[in-house]
């Protein structure tokens, strides 16, 4: 195209332009050494890069980026890298979870803001993903996600160890007197031994899971290691598909469909994924405009067996799962069974089971058949009752069957700080026929909805050899841990939920079967403690924690900003001249 065409594409308002602006957009550029025929109208690639070196998941994205813009480079596009937030999950204070909204801004403006017609998304660690997703989605463009990949299997002293579930594990062995600390501490080296995201099924391999069965990302994109040469062919693939998506204006919006909703939540308990999934699935179909509720998850998914057997719910770990097949390997058996949505679009413009259909398995004992699955009914359920009116979340794959239905008296934690200052305490008032209730560690409570609600177990408790106890919170979970844990408690304590007014040794009955949650108290008794209740301080008077607090919804809708929800489109009225 002559620069003085009309432009095919949006970044031909930038560079296909005669006029002072067009030299503007264009010269600059030049500086690193961009010939003038490079501008042709050519599809403008953006790969959105969350490279960081405080996000040790996200560390080899250079490569990665390399690999995508070579790609892009093959099938005739421009690439331009750019970075974003990242969001690393062992570092970040207080939560990662408190910046996804604010990484999701950076990735959503800089996307409009600039002359991109198609966006290659890179993310690893767990909130990377939806960031991206979510703010990718509000601009509703041609986008395709890559993920980085997990770790190889950690190993240590002749076994496997998963990351964060190995952590939770030895942790607990610690506080009960039957691991050294030394031991513990030698297994830091040898857990996180190569590049990659966590290679459990915790959040970050569930949400590059999710990706997949979303149809957003390419089939494998799941489960082939960060280090694995393919993964870098995927990468390269994924930026030769953009600039076609781009040429045949395949936006989001055409593939982040309801159906494709529906799939990832029946993918999502087919894996024994993360409850943080729920949460962010949630907040990225309100962003592309489609209605996904709480009880979606659990009408659509709770019944679906779970198939596959790693870590947190089962045994083996990312790696294992690539070589078993991965994704497309359960992608298969959900279709054959009749549970998946085959027709839903994906950007390789093939549908999930056009990709899927003939997909292997090579270990069963990884990815289990339909009708041998490694759990029934394994999908997350949505608990409700007046101590959750909006809902409430547990992943019964990673419970203790015998603690699904319970009642125990409460013993109630007003925050994380007042937990740690007392479970170790061996006067505390507790046994193993409690629940343990922790509040003010929501979206607004913490703030950021901290993965605190696998609240470790008192040690004498330990001490007898009992591994878990119902808890409940309005916290979040790490996907990588596992317990009977009723999460995401709504309304959060903070915002005045019937959380806030429980108190020790009322009693609280647990029911999954029946989706119950319930404060045994008189509806009087709790209006009369709703009367003298009064808001945790608040100690937040600027900058970005106070926008949040200030906005952000309940976990039953995402927990994303109230103003973020939906979508501007790519529209820029203005140059900048
Ligand atoms: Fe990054 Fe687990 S810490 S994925």
């Amino acid at each position: 195209m002559a620069a003085d065409d009309k432009p095919r594409f949006r970044s031909g308002e930038w560079f296909g332009r005669a006029d002072r602006d067009g030299f503007i957009y264009r010269s600059w550029v030049k500086n690193r050494g961009v010939p003038h025929d490079q501008f042709d109208g050519r599809p403008v690639i953006g790969i959105c890069n969350t490279y960081s070196e405080l996000t040790p998941c996200n560390s080899h994205f250079r490569t990665i980026a390399d690999h995508v813009k070579q790609g892009v480079l093959d099938a005739g596009g421009f690439p331009l890298e750019f970075p974003v937030m990242s969001l690393g999950e062992t570092l970040l204070r207080p939560t990662a979870m408190l910046f996804r909204n604010l990484a999701s801004m950076d990735v959503e403006e800089s996307i409009r803001a600039n002359p991109i017609d198609g966006v290659v998304l890179l993310f690893g660690c767990d909130k990377t993903t939806p960031a991206l997703l979510m703010g990718a989605a509000s601009c509703d463009i041609p986008a395709i996600g890559v993920s980085g990949g997990p770790m190889l299997s950690g190993k240590w002293r002749g076994q496997d160890i998963g990351s964060g579930t190995g952590v939770w594990q030895m942790s607990e062995e610690v506080r009960a007197g039957r691991l050294p600390i030394e031991d513990f501490r030698d297994a830091e080296s040898c857990m996180h031994r190569s590049h990659g995201h966590c290679m459990t099924m915790g959040t970050a391999s569930t949400m590059a899971s999710i990706v997949e069965a979303l149809g957003i990302g390419l089939p494998g994109n799941a489960a082939i290691p960060a280090v694995d040469a393919r993964r870098n062919i995927i990468a390269r693939m994924a930026g030769r598909r953009i600039v076609d998506m781009v040429r045949e204006n395949l936006k989001m919006s055409k593939v982040l469909t309801r159906a494709a909703f529906e799939n990832a939540i029946m993918a999502l308990a087919a894996i024994g994924g993360s409850t943080n999934a729920v949460i962010h699935l949630l907040a990225i179909a309100a962003r592309i405009g489609v209605e996904l509720e709480l009880e979606d998850f659990d009408r659509i998914g709770s019944r679906l067996p779970c198939l596959v057997n790693l870590q947190p719910s089962g045994h083996y770990l990312m790696e294992d799962f690539y070589y078993a097949g991965g994704l497309p390997a359960v992608l298969r058996e959900l279709g054959a069974a009749g549970v998946l949505h085959k027709q839903a679009l994906t950007v390789n413009g093939q549908s999930i089971w056009d990709n899927n259909q003939e997909a292997p398995c090579w270990n069963r004992e990884v990815i289990r058949p339909y009708d041998r699955p490694l759990k029934p009914a394994a999908g997350i359920a949505v608990l409700k009752g007046n101590l959750a009116p909006d809902g409430a979340v547990i992943k019964p794959a990673a419970a203790t069957a015998a603690l699904l239905k319970h009642r125990g008296r409460a013993v109630v934690f007003e925050d994380i700080d007042d937990f740690y200052r007392r479970i170790d305490d061996e006067r505390l008032d507790i046994d193993e026929t409690c629940v343990m209730v922790l509040k003010n560690c929501g979206p607004k409570g913490y703030p950021g909805m901290a993965e605190c609600g696998n609240m470790p177990l008192p040690p004498k408790v330990l001490r007898k050899g009992i591994t878990d106890m119902v808890r409940i919170s309005d916290a979040r979970m790490s996907g990588t841990a596992y317990g009977t844990v009723v999460l995401h408690a709504a309304p959060e304590a903070a915002a005045g939920g019937a959380l806030a007014l429980v108190r020790d040794g009322d009693a609280i009955e647990l029911d999954v079967a029946a989706r119950r949650l319930h404060l045994a108290v008189s509806d009087a008794e709790l209006a009369r403690r709703r009367a003298e209740w009064q808001g945790p301080p608040r100690h937040l008077a600027r900058g970005y924690c106070k926008l949040y607090v200030e906005h952000v919804l309940q976990a039953n809708r995402g927990a994303d900003l109230d103003f973020l929800v939906g979508k501007s489109g790519a529209a820029v009225p203005r140059d900048n001249h």
